[in-house]
């Protein structure tokens, strides 16, 4: 019987417009998907939308439509965008399936009859503008911190989930399932957390308030929280009640994926929703880390949302299912920059394995009549070439099992450029002239075995051009079988095909793409082209808390700090004139760069002229006071830090065009420069 897995995203709230953000888990959760079934697994991949609530009702309103034609016809731009980009989901929720409603009221109905949910008052200042209450202390100069407008005192009553009488129960979970919650920093940030006290949770609205909801089969003039109707949607769409069968299989998950402010939701909420159900929760819950676009928060009103649209539109959905994965570490967050992508783009699908490909392909097809030619007996440096394909492979299906995303494709990038070392290191051009046939053969047939297994890990991450890839070599269907390293799996003897690049190089940013960045730059957007802004603080989450009044109050919920990010303090101490904040710094824009030509300056001896490549589209000219320090020759190839915002200015007859960064005051003492080398044109801070 094959295995099991069950992966879900969180479901996306319908009237937000779907971005790189929500792109990113649901794409994650593809990849992993299409890895377990190329593993012969049974895969259950949920994916939704999220659609009760005040803002829907809202902005249904304004449209003069009913809710239900609002979510009916919003909903789409999820699917649409996750069939453009090649998601296979297996489920899509929405939160107005009669089959999901049905699943919350029968849940709410079976915690009501066990004494789970009771009611009491809710008291607290309510904002009307944010939709929500708050605690005395949140309130600033006693108005909303959101809006600024003025909160009114309410109480009223309400239904609660007994959510603290599972604080214990939580707490030993966390404490035996060392995988629960993961990454790791995830981890002791809710350990933290649950120090202190769980409250109860106030699980309905007043319909009065808010209609627009699933109303309480107990008490109809109450609608549901929209939280404990939502965290519902992963067991109604896996069949809890109406296809027993098929839960028992797909419950409890393997993975829920989430982003990381949404981590007291499914920990504390739905993690205790599921022990009073009397089920376990998902083996691991996965918080990532959070996208800010040219170093700044992505916002409708900063007007600088990446629409994962354009960038289809631009490069096709494989190259950006791609560069999402690794452009940044699944855990951490990261920064979305177009340059950055055209980068990896280039740097990694065009130049690394789309030229393996063209390569091995086109030397077959001039020489050996476009067939997979004969193996000849392995050399030293071939058994190199397949222990480094068992190397990549393993290690890429244990940072894939890990969901280490970009170690996955690290993994596959530094097997390709093996590949490619390995042609010039045999220089099959060579022997071809050499006569050597037989040799010949087996280089490149090595060669196009190493492209079959760079095709087959691909296929996750880029469906199409690795299943072309596939096509071209004649392999068959991707499949991750245990002789996959191997190579000397091809037919011999079959048809190769060699087609257009798979991953044409570009020279410049695509026009769609530049002409979307000229609007939103003209528009005041994207001001970080110019100067980097510190990380946004993650997006609050808003759980409903229990009642503040002491007679009936039940401890608050644990609140998750979801963001490092603290406003600069205000300098107290005499020296606090020297000081500067956040924005003074933020003014001077660094940059990785890579010095690709040293010479002496015609004109100064203690200078040396530099043309530094920082991911433009010309290497820059730099004047440095380094000679005393540094030989020209000692300097090409080095990584450096570059000032690139700094006025040019001309030195001794000679424009220089930014700054290096030095340790040492008057003399120049060693050169600033990263521990790991990264792209030109990466961005310091
Ligand atoms: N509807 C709730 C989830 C309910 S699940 C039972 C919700 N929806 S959301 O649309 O606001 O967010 C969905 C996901 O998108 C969250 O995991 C959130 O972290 C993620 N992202 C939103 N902006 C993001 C970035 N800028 N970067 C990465 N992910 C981000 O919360």
């Amino acid at each position: 019987m094959s295995q099991h897995f069950t992966i879900t995203t969180p479901i996306y709230y319908v009237n937000d417009v779907p971005h790189i953000g929500h792109s990113y888990t649901t794409v994650a959760a593809d990849v992993i998907s299409r890895l377990h079934r190329m593993r012969g697994h049974e895969v259950f991949f949920l994916t939704g939308t999220d659609e009760h609530g005040q803002k829907v009702l809202e902005a249904a309103n304004r449209r003069g439509v009913t809710p239900q034609q609002h979510t009916d016809e919003l909903h789409l731009r999820f699917k649409n965008l996750w069939a453009r980009l090649d998601v296979q989901y297996d489920a899509f929720v929405r939160t107005t399936d009669a089959k999901h409603q049905a699943v919350v009221r029968r849940v709410l109905q079976e915690l009501h009859d066990r004494g789970e949910i009771y009611q009491a008052t809710y008291a607290g200042w309510y904002s009307t503008a944010a939709e929500r209450f708050w605690t005395e202390k949140d309130l600033i100069d006693g108005k909303c911190p959101d809006s600024g407008l003025p909160v009114e005192w309410v109480e009223e009553m309400n239904y609660f989930f007994k959510m603290g009488k599972y604080a214990d129960q939580l707490r030993a979970w966390l404490e035996a399932h060392p995988d629960w919650v993961r990454p790791e920093s995830r981890r002791n940030e809710l350990i933290g957390a649950l120090k202190k006290d769980v409250g109860d949770l106030c699980i309905s609205r007043p319909k009065a308030r808010m209609s627009w909801g699933i109303p309480l089969p107990f008490d109809e003039e109450y609608v549901t929280y929209v939280w404990f109707d939502a965290l519902l949607n992963y067991v109604s769409a896996a069949g809890i009640h109406d296809d027993p069968v098929a839960f028992a299989k797909r419950w409890p998950a393997d993975f829920q994926l989430l982003g990381k402010d949404i981590l007291t939701t499914h920990t504390v909420y739905w993690g205790t929703m599921l022990f009073a159900m009397g089920l376990e929760p998902a083996r691991c819950l996965y918080a990532h880390g959070w996208w800010t676009v040219e170093g700044q928060k992505m916002s409708k009103s900063l007007g600088n949302v990446v629409d994962p649209n354009l960038l289809v539109d631009a490069y096709g959905p494989d190259a950006l299912r791609y560069v999402l994965m690794s452009e940044k570490g699944f855990g951490a967050d990261g920064d979305f920059s177009h340059k950055a992508f055209l980068l990896r783009y280039n740097a990694e699908l065009a130049n690394d394995i789309g030229n393996l490909a063209h390569r091995a392909i086109s030397m077959t097809e001039k020489w050996l009549g476009g067939v997979v030619p004969a193996l000849d007996a392995d050399r030293d440096e071939d058994r190199a070439l397949s222990a480094a394909s068992a190397t990549a492979v393993s290690r890429f299906m244990e940072c894939v099992d890990a969901l280490d995303y970009r170690g996955a494709i690290e993994a596959l990038v530094t097997l390709s450029s093996a590949g490619n070392k390995y042609v010039d290191s045999m220089g099959p051009w060579a022997l071809n002239k050499a006569g050597d046939t037989a040799r010949l053969a087996g280089v490149l047939r090595r060669t196009l075995e190493l492209c079959r297994v760079v095709g087959t890990l691909i296929t996750p991450f880029c469906p199409n051009k690795g299943a072309e890839l596939l096509r071209r070599l004649s392999a068959g269907e991707p499949r991750l079988t245990d002789d996959l390293a191997q190579l000397d799996r091809l037919p011999e003897g079959g048809v190769l095909s060699l087609g257009d690049p798979l991953f044409p190089r570009l020279d410049e940013l695509p026009p769609a793409i530049q002409a979307a960045l000229e609007k939103a730059s003209a528009g005041g957007a994207l001001r970080s082209l110019q100067v980097n802004a510190p990380m946004p603080a993650a997006k609050a989450e808003k759980p409903a808390k229990a009642p503040k009044s002491p007679a009936k109050a039940a401890p608050a919920a644990p609140e998750v700090k979801m963001s490092e990010t603290t406003t600069p303090a205000t300098p107290a101490s005499p020296e606090a004139s020297a000081q500067i904040v956040y924005d003074d710094f933020a003014k001077v824009q660094l940059r990785a760069g890579r010095v690709v030509e040293a010479a002496r300056h015609p004109n100064a001896d203690r200078l040396l002229q530099l043309k530094v490549d920082v991911g433009e589209a010309e290497p820059r000219t730099i004047v440095a006071g380094i000679a005393d320090r540094y030989a020209p020759e000692e300097l090409v190839g080095l990584q450096v830090i570059v000032v690139v915002n700094l006025k040019p200015v001309k030195l001794r007859g000679v424009m220089s065009h930014g700054m290096l960064l030095a340790a040492g005051g008057e003399g120049v003492r060693a050169m600033v420069t990263t521990t790991a080398p990264v792209e030109p044109g990466t961005i310091i801070r």
